[in-house]
């Protein structure tokens, strides 16, 4: 790590995990930390299901929830940024404290549980870089109250499909209970049968990857696998 580097990490660090992530977004959104723009290297591009990433690292979901630094995030070099996940309507999330540092393991655990601002603050963010270069992938997933779950599914197809260069539905959280479930051969059937018909009538149709947890059972990737691959994931 560079000198500015290790200054910047121990000043995140006297903070709480949570409020170090909220004081990085806001510096994105003031066009910190300026930096020179990234290189590109032919050697480093990647394509896939129609996308053209210019390199193979991206911001994963969780980091920026409700689509508010995307553009800064490619600007920093990442060769995509994936916003969300994102719910139909906010949520709170877990009690905090929620995230927790494992520093000699370089790593964070996690239980924010889907706390984000909604599909509406989310899509009118996105409506407004429509048109700007660079993939943004959108992750959507369900309300913990939702009593259609699925239909949440269908309905951030819908509404993201337009600004989406592709979407992630996210089954992989353990943070909402439940969720995990639908990872089940019958309930995934169902899901990816919805999300599907609600891509075709959708506004455009970007490419659909399914975010699984990382830790299923062969079997369970087996059947995962089958679905995927017949429902055209
Ligand atoms: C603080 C935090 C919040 C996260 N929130 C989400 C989320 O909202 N949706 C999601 O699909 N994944 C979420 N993740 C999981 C990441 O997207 C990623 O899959 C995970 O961190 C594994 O990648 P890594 O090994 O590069 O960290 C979150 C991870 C962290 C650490």
């Amino acid at each position: 790590m560079s000198l500015l580097d290790r200054i910047g990490q121990k000043l995140l660090f006297s903070f709480d995990p949570e409020t170090a992530h909220g004081m990085s977004i806001a510096a994105l959104r003031c066009g910190l930390p300026v930096a020179s723009p990234p290189m590109r290297d032919a050697r480093l591009m990647v394509s896939l299901c129609g996308l053209d990433f210019p390199n193979p690292l991206g911001m994963a979901a969780g980091y920026d929830k409700n689509a508010e630094v995307p553009d800064a995030l490619l600007k920093l070099g990442f060769g995509f940024a994936e916003v969300g996940t994102i719910t139909p309507l906010p949520q709170r999330g877990n009690p905090k404290p929620r995230i927790f540092r494992l520093t000699a393991d370089e790593a964070v655990i996690n239980r924010l549980g889907f706390n984000n601002e909604g599909h509406a603050a989310a899509a009118k963010r996105l409506a407004a870089r429509k048109g700007r270069e660079g993939i943004v992938g959108v992750n959507i997933g369900a309300n913990k109250d939702s009593a259609d779950r699925i239909g949440d599914y269908e309905r951030g197809v819908a509404r993201f499909a337009p600004y989406a260069s592709y979407l992630t539905v996210n089954i992989s959280s353990p943070n909402t209970p439940g969720l995990r479930n639908m990872q089940a051969r019958e309930q995934l059937g169902e899901l990816l049968s919805r999300v599907m018909a609600a891509r075709a009538k959708a506004a455009a149709h970007p490419p659909i990857f399914l975010k699984i947890a990382p830790d299923l059972a062969e079997a369970e990737l087996e059947d995962v696998a089958a679905e995927v691959i017949e429902k055209r994931i």
